[in-house]
Order: structure tokens, then C-alpha cells, then sequence
């Protein structure tokens, strides 16, 4: 690890015209989000761990929402959107008399890991500039690393200004760099816009630094999904999927089975136990906790769902906002869950809606029961007491109070509160009309033999 201090300057002025997303600015590129969170805030997220002296973000003119998003780093805006020399420009105010190293990095190339980082930074520290390069099967899009007969870096060339021979190269240029803080004005100012795109490419550095004398070290990474920029939405999914299988694996790592990993889809912000079995096809939505100990079985969808160790969760279960599930809950197939808490063993096994409810310990509530918690303007509470026993296809209508060790009958609509202990019972009283159907039977066999 280099022993001089360290800045870390992360381009993202610009907008992402080719993401197509609405708004008549568009949302800044780096704002779209890979497991619910902005790409630029994972990217800061692995910068950080680098410890350095400051994050400097150059951001485009109103540019709000990103500000805001990578607070408490330094923004600073890339006033007219010229390439990325013209974007390191604009950051140079915050890095006057530095003379550590600057690492720059692209925005929206966000999954780059910091052992990478470390790396270039070493590599700089006997020249004073290095390159991160990568070999890719299919370069396309990418500038190239074009190499002497040496193997020494001879210059950086953009897909659109390269010859034919040179887009056969498939060493790329990743984008990121480490320079020397002292020299980096300096020569930023020798680059000039004479190409294809008429910007100020930050790849002209190696060739600027040439006249001074300084040869520019190659750092290479052998993981292409690590520096895999973003240009289209294609290519959001891409880096989806590389993020994706790295929180898998991060969960495996902390103790978690996952039966098919590919069909496991976690938020930033999954917390998942020791010990936790999942079966393939669940989506965590953001702010999920699961305990210790806990089974998801197949096709479940949690969003703000914490959940005690021991429960035991689906198929098809749908974990909604404000579900609180206690130690040992099991939740069967079908069964919807929001803004409630149940206590501890309580059992919701099959086709059920449970919302805006306080359940207690031991209660049973079957299959094809609901809590009716909408009266089509505001929602109702449902309090549900210990160790009752709410029957197959009952409606529990809102505001309604069922006390400890109540039974409530089958396929009542319960709109009245039920004391503890006592059963309640709202169906009409049943009949019964001994040989009715066989006389009915007789009578339409007869009634068709009539008319054939
Ligand atoms: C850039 C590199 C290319 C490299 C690729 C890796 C240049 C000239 N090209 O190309 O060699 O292979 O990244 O992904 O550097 N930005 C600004 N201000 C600007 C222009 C860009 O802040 O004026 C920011 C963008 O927000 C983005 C990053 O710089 O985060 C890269 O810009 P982009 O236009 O996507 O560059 P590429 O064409 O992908
Ligand atoms: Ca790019």
C-alpha cells in the first residue's frame, strides 16, 4: 500500500442520454440503482474503504438528487459536459496543493472492488500515472490500451477514432487512473479536443505525460464484470447480475443455503441470519431482516419484513411493510402479510390475508380467512389476542378485538368484538331436507325423458 495520502475524484456529469429515462433532463445515469441502491453509491461505498483524505464527486448542473445522495462526500459541478479531462478539471479546485494521489474513477463503472483500487495505486507509486487495463472478449465500445513493441503503454485510443487494426485490440481501457496530485493540472491542460466526439478525453493522459517523460504502469484486473461500465439499460442488468451474485455469495459466506442461487434476488439492505435455508424463486424487496434458523421456501416476496429466528416462511408467501413475525411463526402458501405483528409459534398456513393486525402468541387463523381492514376510505386494526383459533374462510371485519383463547367459527363475518374464552359463531343456522335430492333428480329425469 502506498504510503502517500490519497484522493479520490469520481466522474459523474454526465447525464446518460442513451439510458432513456424520463423527465425532460433525465435521471443522472449514476442514479440508477443496482439492488435498490444508486450505482454511484456503491462505487462510493468500496472508495471509502480506501480511507482517503477526501471523495470529491463532479456532478453536472442541476444535478440535486445526486448531491444529496453522495453527501457527506465533496461535490463539485463540471459546468459544460466536454469529456472526462474537462470533468477531472473541474475538480481540481478541491485539489489545490494536494500532492498525494489522485485516483480517479468512473461513475458509472460502480463495482469496481477496492483490492482493484489498492492495486493502480501501487503501480502509480513509481511513475506517477497508471492505468487500469483489462483483457474483454468483446471490447467493443471500450478505448483500448495500445501497446509498444516493448509491451510498455504507447497510448489509449476511443472506439470511435480507431483504426480497424486497433479495434481488434481487446485490452481495454477501464477508466480508471492514478496520478500524481502535483502534476495532474499541468497536464491536464496539454490535452486538447481534436477527435472524433470533440471532448477532452482523460485518456490522453498517457500521451501527455509521455513528453514529460513519464511512462504511464498498466495495473490490469483479470475480472471483466468488476469494471464493466453502464452506457444503455442493457447494460444495467449486466451489472445487476454481477452485484447480485455477489451478495449471494456474501450471504452463503454468512451462513445462509441458497438451493439455487440465480433465482435469489437481495435488496443493499438484506439482513439474513445464520443457518438460513432458501429455496429457488425469492425476491427481497428493501429493509428485510430474517434471524437465525429460519426456512423460505419457493416463490416468496418480502419488502420490510423482519423476521425471528425459527419461522418458517412459504411457498408463495408475500411479506409486506410493517410485518413483524415473532420466534417460530410459520407462514404458509398464499398467504399475504402486512403491518402486522404476530407472536411467537402462531400459525397462518394457508390462503389468508392478514393486515393491520396485532396477533398474539399460539394463535391458529386458517386457511381462507382475512382480516377485512379496508372500508374503502381509511384502514382498521385487528387485535388478535393468545392461542385462538380463528376458523377456515372467516372475515374478521376492522375495528375488531378477539381476546385470548377465543374460537371463532368457520365462515363467520365477525363485526362485533369476541371476550376471551368465547366462541363466536355469525352464519345463518343450516338446514337440512331429508330426500330432497332425490325427489328433485327424480323429477328433472322425468321431465327430460318428456321431451326427447
Ligand atoms: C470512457 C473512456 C473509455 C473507457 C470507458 C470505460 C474516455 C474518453 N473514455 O468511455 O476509454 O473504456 O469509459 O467504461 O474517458 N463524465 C463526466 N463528464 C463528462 C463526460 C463524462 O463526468 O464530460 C463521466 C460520466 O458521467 C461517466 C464517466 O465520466 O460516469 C464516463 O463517461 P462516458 O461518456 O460513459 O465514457 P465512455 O464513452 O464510456
Ligand atoms: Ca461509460
Amino acid at each position: 500500500m502506498s504510503a502517500k495520502s490519497l484522493k479520490i475524484v469520481i466522474l459523474a456529469a454526465g447525464k446518460g442520454t442513451r439510458m432513456n429515462s424520463p423527465g425532460s433532463e433525465g435521471l443522472p445515469k449514476v442514479m440508477h440503482k443496482l439492488a435498490g441502491l444508486p450505482m454511484i453509491n456503491w462505487l462510493i461505498k468500496s472508495a471509502e474503504q480506501l480511507s482517503p483524505a477526501q471523495i470529491i464527486v463532479v456532478t453536472g448542473p442541476d444535478m440535486k438528487d445526486l448531491e444529496a445522495a453522495v453527501q457527506p462526500h465533496t461535490t463539485v459541478i463540471q459546468p459544460e459536459r466536454n469529456g472526462t479531462a474537462g470533468a477531472v478539471m473541474a475538480a481540481l479546485s478541491a485539489l489545490e496543493g494536494f500532492d498525494g494521489n489522485v485516483l480517479i474513477l468512473l461513475g458509472d463503472a460502480p463495482l469496481l472492488k477496492p483490492d482493484t483500487m489498492t492495486a493502480l495505486i501501487d503501480a502509480a507509486g513509481q511513475s506517477g500515472l497508471s492505468t487500469l487495463g483489462c483483457v474483454m472478449q468483446n471490447p467493443y465500445g471500450y478505448g483500448r490500451l495500445v501497446l509498444d513493441k516493448n509491451g510498455a503503454l504507447e497510448k489509449i485510443v476511443e472506439e470511435q477514432d480507431a483504426s480497424e487494426a486497433e479495434k481488434t485490440i481487446t485490452l481495454v481501457n477501464t477508466g480508471a487512473f492514478c496520478v500524481e496530485g502535483a502534476r495532474l493540472s499541468r497536464w491536464l491542460k496539454n490535452i486538447n479536443n481534436e477527435n472524433a466526439k470533440s471532448e477532452y478525453y482523460l485518456t490522453d493522459l498517457p500521451q501527455v505525460a509521455a513528453k514529460d517523460g513519464v511512462a504511464t504502469a498498466v495495473a490490469m484486473t483479470n475480472d471483466p464484470s468488476e469494471v464493466q461500465g453502464c452506457n444503455r439499460r442493457a447494460d444495467l442488468s449486466s451489472l445487476e447480475k454481477t452485484l447480485q451474485n455477489r451478495l449471494r455469495f456474501e450471504a452463503q459466506e454468512n451462513g445462509a443455503t441458497l438451493l439455487d442461487l440465480e433465482t435469489v434476488y437481495f435488496h443493499f439492505d438484506t439482513r439474513i441470519g445464520v443457518n438460513v435455508t432458501i429455496e429457488p424463486n425469492v425476491f427481497f424487496g428493501p429493509g428485510v431482516e430474517i434471524g437465525d434458523n429460519v426456512t423460505i421456501k419457493a416463490f416468496c416476496h418480502f419488502e420490510g419484513a423482519k423476521i425471528a429466528s425459527g419461522a418458517t416462511i412459504g411457498p408463495f408467501a408475500r411479506l409486506r411493510p410493517g410485518v413483524e413475525l415473532e420466534e417460530d411463526v410459520r407462514i404458509g402458501n398464499f398467504v399475504e402479510v402486512k403491518k402486522s405483528k404476530i407472536g411467537k409459534r402462531s400459525k397462518i398456513n394457508h390462503l389468508a390475508y392478514v393486515g393491520d393486525t396485532d396477533m398474539g402468541d399460539d394463535t391458529n387463523f386458517s386457511a381462507g380467512a382475512i382480516t377485512v381492514n379496508y372500508d374503502g376510505f381509511q384502514k382498521h386494526q385487528t387485535i388478535i389476542g393468545k392461542g385462538v383459533m380463528v376458523g377456515s374462510n372467516v372475515n374478521l371485519v376492522a375495528p375488531v378485538k378477539i381476546d385470548d383463547g377465543a374460537f371463532i367459527a368457520a365462515g363467520s363475518t365477525i363485526t362485533e368484538d369476541v371476550p376471551a374464552d368465547s366462541l363466536s359463531v355469525e352464519r345463518t343456522k343450516a338446514e337440512v331436507r331429508k330426500g330432497w335430492a332425490a325427489t328433485y333428480r327424480k323429477l328433472k329425469q322425468s321431465k327430460k325423458k318428456k321431451s326427447a
